[in-house]
C-alpha cells in the first residue's frame, strides 16, 4: 500500500477514545487498550505519539517509566505499546513514530529505553539486545526480544533486571 500523507504528533485527551480504538484494532483484541487507559489514569506515561491521516488516528505508541534492580539513576523508558491500523500497517507509520517518540526521549535525556518485541524491527531503530549490556526483562528470559538502547556511558558489568510499571501487570 502506498503512503498517505501522514502527522506524527503528540496526544491530547480527546484523542483517548480514537488512539485505545487504533490499538484493539492493531492487536485484535482490548487487552492493550485497557492497558494504555491504566497508563493514563496512573499518570505514568512519559512520551506518546499517535499518527493521523486527514484528521483520523491511524497509530500509537508510549513511552512509560521502567525500573531496574539494582537501581539504576535516571530516565528509564520502556517502548509499549506500539500500534498501527491494520490498513495502514507497513507504511512506516510505525516506524515515524518510534523515530520521533526516540528524539524526545533522547531530548528528555533518557538513560535507558527498553522494548519488548520483533528483533529486526526494533533493530533498525538502534535497539541493542539487553543481554549485550547484562540488562534482562524480570519477568522471563525474553532472548533477542527484549532490546535496549543506552547512553554512551551506561555501566555495564552489574547483570540488573528490568521492571515495567505495574499497570502492566494485568497483560500477558
Ligand atoms: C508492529 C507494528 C507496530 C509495525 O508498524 P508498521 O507501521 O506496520 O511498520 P513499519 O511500516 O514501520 O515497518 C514495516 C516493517 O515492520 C516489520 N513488521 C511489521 N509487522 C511485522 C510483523 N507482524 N512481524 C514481523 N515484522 C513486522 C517488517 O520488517 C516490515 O517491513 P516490510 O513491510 O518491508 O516487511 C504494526 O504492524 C502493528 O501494529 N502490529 C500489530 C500490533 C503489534 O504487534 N505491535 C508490536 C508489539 S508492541
Amino acid at each position: 500500500m502506498a503512503a498517505q500523507a501522514h502527522i506524527v504528533r503528540d496526544v491530547h485527551d480527546a484523542d483517548h477514545d480514537g488512539v485505545q480504538a487504533v490499538v484493539a484494532a492493531a492487536f485484535g483484541q482490548d487487552d492493550e487498550a485497557a492497558l494504555v487507559g491504566r497508563l493514563w489514569a496512573a499518570g505514568a506515561i512519559t512520551i506518546e505519539r499517535l499518527a493521523e491521516i486527514d484528521g483520523e488516528i491511524v497509530g500509537y505508541c508510549a513511552f512509560s517509566p521502567i525500573t531496574c534492580t539494582p537501581n539504576l539513576d535516571g530516565e528509564l523508558l520502556g517502548l509499549a505499546p506500539v500500534a498501527v491500523a491494520p490498513a495502514h500497517q507497513r507504511t512506516g507509520l510505525g516506524a515515524a513514530m518510534i523515530e520521533d517518540g526516540l528524539k524526545a526521549c533522547r531530548e528528555a535525556g533518557a538513560r535507558l529505553i527498553a522494548v519488548l518485541g520483533h528483533p529486526e524491527y526494533y533493530a533498525r531503530f538502534g535497539f541493542e539486545p539487553g543481554a549485550a549490556k547484562n540488562i534482562r526483562w524480570a519477568e522471563r528470559d525474553a532472548g533477542d526480544a527484549f532490546r535496549i538502547i543506552t547512553d554512551d556511558d551506561m555501566k555495564t558489568e552489574q547483570p540488573r533486571l528490568v521492571h515495567y510499571h505495574p499497570a502492566f501487570d494485568a497483560v500477558s
